[in-house]
């Protein structure tokens, strides 16, 4: 045994039956059967659908016309074509579920709703070759797929991805981009943190100061910011909405607005004008909730966000409010007394329940981070956006009420994914979390009785407001900051995406990382940026002569491994490694390896010693 250290063998699980291409789908449907032959793409495709289906069956026509070229017709009404999308939610009974039909004559899908055949489409696209995701035509690419049938639908209701735009302005484009990414792996919420201390990002006709003051932080070039104008976003939620992608606003009160402070002192219980923030921390300028302008501030706010955003969900922030503003505010000392509440925390439970109450009555359903939950008694349902640990929605579960997990151990995206110090500079105050241990969050099916209706990725980017190390530099067109995001989100927002969609009975981590090795190609031909998994060992041995021998595996469909055995950092012009030959060193530390993806794009290095069994 003293020469045999370990034996890892990575199995690399595929769909694919006898003589049948790979399939490698992400998120993982519930059921996956191969047939015989393949479904050539025709060079008029004819997508015939349910005319409440347009949208859908445009979307798939400008995938066709895209790389491969073609040149779709779309027949509203017709019933039969190469591609036929219809609505049957007799057949397909849950909720964007969907079945599809690969078969050499053509693709049928059918959908328990509008979302269930976008997402029977997803899983199409996802069977073309990867650069179906591109926009240039390609030579040498044979746009088929493998005849299968699929029947899917997902786990839980609730797929959830947060963006910050408040702690760093992105742009409308930018937001697109994000809901496209979020649409090809079944993501279907998107959460706008519209509001921080470093930036109000909503126009509110009412209120310009808002968006004229509060959307800007810093003076002279280090000036940054920006907002969405009505129109923006109406554009952002109809582009979403035919993704199958709801935008759900954050109006964050009562903490985390001094931006809203900056514009109108009054809001806050002091009264004193502040700059909108540069550096991150959590000012403690409350609503001054014993004021009643600032709670028909509140009210303006909230209606103007109700005619822009359609989506049934509002999410009213609530988390890290700081009371001592409240506790030294005679107007809100008042408000206490006639309320009958002696604690100040309880006064942020008392504006929960106005406002749930009032969204309510607008048909709309509230969520809030976990602390509204925690702030005295909820009168109504709301919904609880668990940050911290995901059994503390327990505290929703006492209360009957739902739960969407996000934890900040789990799925906070912002946190890098190990503690090594040549990582890309992230948020440190949780500790780091690899793909496999976002993969790893527990979290059931969603049924009937379930607390647990989903599970949500945050991106916040407060990181940016640090100095100017990662703005955008205008000057080269270089987007550093979106690159930043992709570094981060990717792959693990697609270990998010099986969370929400796949069964927990199905989730399986080496299956997952086997079939994300391709989805790597998709996410370059999308050309979204992602962190680079590094070399693993399928094998090391100790050899008679105390040298080491490796055997490694490259986690990057179509990339390469470089590698040294001198202990000097490897780069793409070092020797390549190739799948199952080994490698020997007389030192473990000797060993250096990458995975190498393009001239421009490698991982971070791995050195023997890593890889010996721990
Ligand atoms: C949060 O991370 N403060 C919700
Ligand atoms: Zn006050």
């Amino acid at each position: 045994m003293k020469h045999i250290l370990c034996l890892l063998l990575v199995s690399l699980v595929s769909l694919a039956g006898h003589g049948q291409p790979a399939v490698n789908l992400v998120p993982l449907p519930r059921s996956v059967s191969m047939k015989q032959g393949l479904f050539i793409l025709p060079e008029r495709p004819v997508i015939a659908c349910d005319a409440a289906l347009r949208p859908q069956a445009d979307w798939l026509a400008c995938r066709l016309m895209a790389a491969p070229r073609r040149n779709p017709v779309v027949k509203p009404g017709a019933t039969k074509g190469h591609f036929t999308l219809i609505i049957d939610s007799l057949s397909v009974t849950e909720a964007e579920g969907y079945r599809l039909d690969v078969s050499p004559k053509g693709v049928r899908l059918s959908g328990h709703d509008a979302a269930g055949i976008f997402y029977g489409l997803q899983t199409f696209i996802q069977l073309l070759p990867p650069e179906i995701y591109q926009e240039r035509a390609t030579s040498d690419v044979a746009w088929q797929t493998p005849c299968l049938t699929v029947s899917d639908a997902p786990a839980h209701p609730y797929r959830g991805y947060m963006l910050d735009v408040a702690r760093y302005f992105f742009s409308k484009d930018y937001i697109k981009r994000t809901i496209d990414h979020m649409a090809a792996y079944k993501l279907n919420k998107l959460q706008l943190h519209l509001i921080d201390d470093s930036g109000w990002r909503m126009e509110v006709a009412a209120y310009p100061r808002l968006t004229e003051v509060g959307a800007w932080a810093g003076e002279g070039i280090t000036r940054l910011g920006g907002y969405y104008t009505e129109a923006d976003l109406r554009e952002i939620v109809s582009y979403a909405a035919v993704r199958g992608v709801e935008v759900i606003p954050e109006i964050e009160f009562p903490a985390h607005i001094l931006s809203a402070v900056v514009a109108y002192p009054y809001l806050a219980c002091r009264g004193e004008q502040h700059a909108v923030q540069t550096e991150q921390s959590i000012s403690p300028e409350i609503l001054c909730v014993g004021n009643d302008s600032a709670l028909v501030f509140l009210k303006d706010v909230l209606d103007a966000t109700l005619r822009i955003f359609p989506s049934r969900y509002i999410n009213i922030g609530g988390d890290e409010a700081i009371y001592r503003r409240w506790e030294e505010c005679p107007r809100c000392r008042q408000r206490m007394s006639r309320e009958g509440i002696d604690k100040a925390p309880e006064l942020q439970g008392w504006l929960t329940n106005r406002v749930n109450n009032y969204l309510r009555s607008k048909g709309r359903t509230v969520i809030g981070w976990e602390e509204v939950m925690l702030r005295g008694k909820v009168d109504q349902p709301l919904v609880s956006m668990v940050w911290h640990q995901p059994a503390d929605s327990a505290v929703a579960k006492k209360n009957g009420m739902k739960a969407v997990l996000a934890p900040c151990y789990y799925t906070y995206l912002d946190f890098p994914e190990t503690g090594r110090n040549d990582e890309v500079k992230a948020a440190t105050w949780c500790p780091p979390i690899s793909l496999s241990r976002c993969y790893s969050m527990p979290i059931e099916d969603t049924g009937d009785t379930s607390t647990v209706i989903g599970v949500q990725a945050c991106m916040w980017s407060d990181q940016f407001i640090h100095g100017t190390l990662l703005q955008e530099l205008r000057q080269l067109d270089e987007n550093r900051s979106e690159r930043y995001i992709e570094h981060f989100i990717f792959p693990r927002l697609l270990a998010v995406s099986e969370l929400g969609w796949t069964p927990k009975a199905q989730r399986n981590y080496t299956g997952f990382t086997a079939r994300l090795a391709h989805h790597y190609r998709r996410l370059l031909a999308m050309d979204r940026g992602f962190r680079v998994p590094l070399p693993e060992a399928t094998e090391v041995r100790q050899n008679p002569d105390h040298s080491f021998s490796f055997r490694l595996h490259c986690p990057v469909e179509g990339a390469q491994i470089c590698y040294t055995t001198n202990a000097t950092e490897p780069h793409h012009h070092s020797a390549t490694l190739q799948s199952g030959e080994w490698v020997s060193v007389g030192k473990p530390e000797m060993l250096k390896a990458i995975v190498v993806v393009t001239d421009t794009k490698w991982s971070l290095p791995v050195s023997g010693t890593d890889l010996l069994p721990k």
